[in-house]
């Protein structure tokens, strides 16, 4: 029998490129068995959109639950919340999505306890994590454990003796009341914050409110943790034989692998710190989609046409700069975050600062108008400019075959912005200490220095009705043959609209072309820019 192959989908900025749509268009040709996940968790937020107009957001289950053929496999290299899948997750998929035996969650997993969660919470807040356990989870898998007491507590673990999973998880939350000095009973806790000159209704203490929220509740968290991985046992949805996907491919099925996360914030090619805590390059899902190598096929990489970044850390290109970033890490009193969608909506009219010279002003306008709030978090996005720089880096070190740019359509918005003179910013080179740089540095601290280098390029009208190639005004094409020569990659669709349909798609011949001929351009310093001209209307440096 012919084996199968797999494919693998991967985010190329920060994360939130529209992988899950690129993922449901690719289930609809029906070349696929099973959609497998192979990295992060629950800190994912892939958004669909059901047929009825309605939006789905999933956290740890793979995109592929509309199709009622396909199933869902999360590989060993994801971290599970349990209480979150078994409780949260699965009862809030609409009636109509049945996953039994459509899920499958490999027992190789390290499961994200309640103790991870507060952890996270208590020390995320320099990169500005999700909050949900996810880098404190890696950290235990990585130090297995810490003397004698296991720390990598996979969902295998927990169903072998869940007794001794409960003492284990437990005693890891005791030791970090000790790290704290935090004793173990709330009114000691109380005096302490007196002690120390603490008010809890002081924001930087908010910390402190979930200490004392979980410090209340600990044990009958714990509990319904345990519950939750029995439960997920009880329905079937855990996979105990790690070569289960290997079989499934040996006998002729095919499996799409969904990156979460992206390459913007990879743990080891992203700005470190600022990173998330898994490895989202498209080779990794040979290692945490429980796969060999051997049956690769192709990697499909999504980038969005506005960029954008949730949590702290370097942006080049972002509108605003440190004061975006900090606008939209900003929380009330209560943690909350400080300015929401709704927040937004009340106080500005992005139409008015869609025209502004201010640069913050013209992120948050575009953030407005596109929609980009945190789907997990409901943070506001940091908006920024496409980074050609970057992406190529990102299409570079991944192995991008076929380039997928959502939200093409929203460039029309910069048609009625004054700072760009109505034309499109792209950066196309990066100058570090004035000095122009041919490569994207490693370090936070080069990367907040760089300044970036920007092409304009012809902005065009609504095309969320385009649906042909032959449709797409020339400035569209020019974009996009644009991106095909900076990154030597082919660009296989564009979204014009957030709908499964609302796509065009490049055949392939005519791009094949391209690329060559883009190959020859930028062989010579500037010789592909000065053959552009007719679409680059001004090249200037920001400086
Ligand atoms: P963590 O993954 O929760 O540890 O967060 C680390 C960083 O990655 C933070 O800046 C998060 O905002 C970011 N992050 C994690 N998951 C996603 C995602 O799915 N999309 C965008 N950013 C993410």
């Amino acid at each position: 029998m012919q084996p199968g192959y797999a494919d693998i989908i991967v985010g190329l900025d920060y994360g939130d490129e529209g992988k899950a749509r690129i993922t449901d268009i690719k289930l609809e040709s029906g070349n696929y068995s099973v959609v497998a996940r192979f990295n992060g968790g629950n800190n994912a937020g892939h958004t669909l959109i059901l047929a009825d107009g309605s939006k789905l957001v999933l956290h740890s289950v793979p995109s592929g639950v509309l199709y009622k053929n396909i199933i869902n496999y999360i590989g060993s290299g994801c971290v599970v919340d349990p209480v979150f899948v078994a409780f949260t997750e699965i009862p809030g998929m609409p009636k109509s999505i049945d996953l039994t035996g459509r899920l499958k969650i490999s027992t190789l997993c390290t499961a994200i306890t309640p103790v991870h969660i507060l952890w996270d919470r208590l020390t995320g807040a320099l990169i500005g994590t999700t909050g949900r356990g996810i880098g404190p989870a890696y950290t235990d898998k990585a130090r297995r454990t810490d003397g004698d007491v296991l720390r990598n507590i996979r969902l295998a673990d927990i169903l072998i003796d869940s007794e001794q999973a409960r003492k284990t998880i437990l005693a890891h939350y005791n030791k970090i009341l000790q790290l704290l000095h935090f004793p173990n009973n709330l009114v000691m806790l109380s005096a302490y914050c007196l002690k120390n000159g603490l008010k809890f209704e002081n924001a930087s203490q908010v910390e402190l409110v979930q200490i004392f929220d979980h410090h209340q509740d600990m044990q009958e968290q714990i509990k319904n943790f345990i519950d939750a991985c029995k439960d997920l046992k009880r329905n079937g949805f855990l996979e105990p034989d790690p070569l289960w996907l290997t079989k499934q491919v040996e006998v002729g099925q095919n499996v799409l692998m969904e990156g979460a996360q992206a390459y913007g914030i990879d743990v080891t090619y992203g700005a470190v710190p600022y990173t998330t805590s898994s490895s989202t390059v498209a080779s990794n899902a040979y290692v945490g989609g429980d796969l060999s190598a051997k049956f690769h096929r192709k990697v499909f990489g999504v980038t969005k046409a506005i960029c954008s970044r949730v949590g702290a850390g370097p942006f080049v290109g972002e509108f605003g700069g440190s004061e975006s970033e900090t606008y939209c890490a900003a929380k009330d009193e209560k943690g909350q975050v400080l300015y929401p969608q709704t927040k937004e909506k009340a106080m500005y009219n992005p139409d008015e600062l869609m025209k502004s010279e201010n640069v913050l002003e013209l992120g948050i306008a575009l953030r407005m108008k596109t929609g980009e709030y945190g789907a997990t978090t409901g943070r506001p996005r940091r908006i920024g400019m496409v980074d050609l720089m970057r992406l190529k880096s990102a299409i570079h070190r991944t192995g991008v075959d076929e380039l997928y740019i959502t939200k093409v359509d929203c460039l029309t918005h910069y048609q009625s912005n004054a700072l760009f003179d109505g034309q499109i910013p792209v950066i196309t080179k990066y100058k570090s200490y004035k000095v122009e740089i041919d490569h994207v540095p490693v370090t936070a601290h080069e990367l907040y220095r760089v300044t970036p280098v920007i092409s304009r390029l012809a902005s065009f009208g609504d095309i969320s009705h385009v649906r042909s190639v032959a449709d797409l005004p020339s400035e569209v094409r020019a974009f996009v043959q644009f991106v095909e020569q900076f990154t030597s990659c082919q660009v296989a669709g564009i979204g014009v609209g957030p709908g499964r349909d609302e796509m065009v798609y490049f055949p392939e011949i005519q791009n094949q072309a391209t690329i060559k001929l883009a190959t020859a351009l930028t062989a010579e310093p500037f010789g592909g820019i000065m053959e552009l001209r007719s679409w680059i209307l001004e090249v200037f440096s920001l400086i």
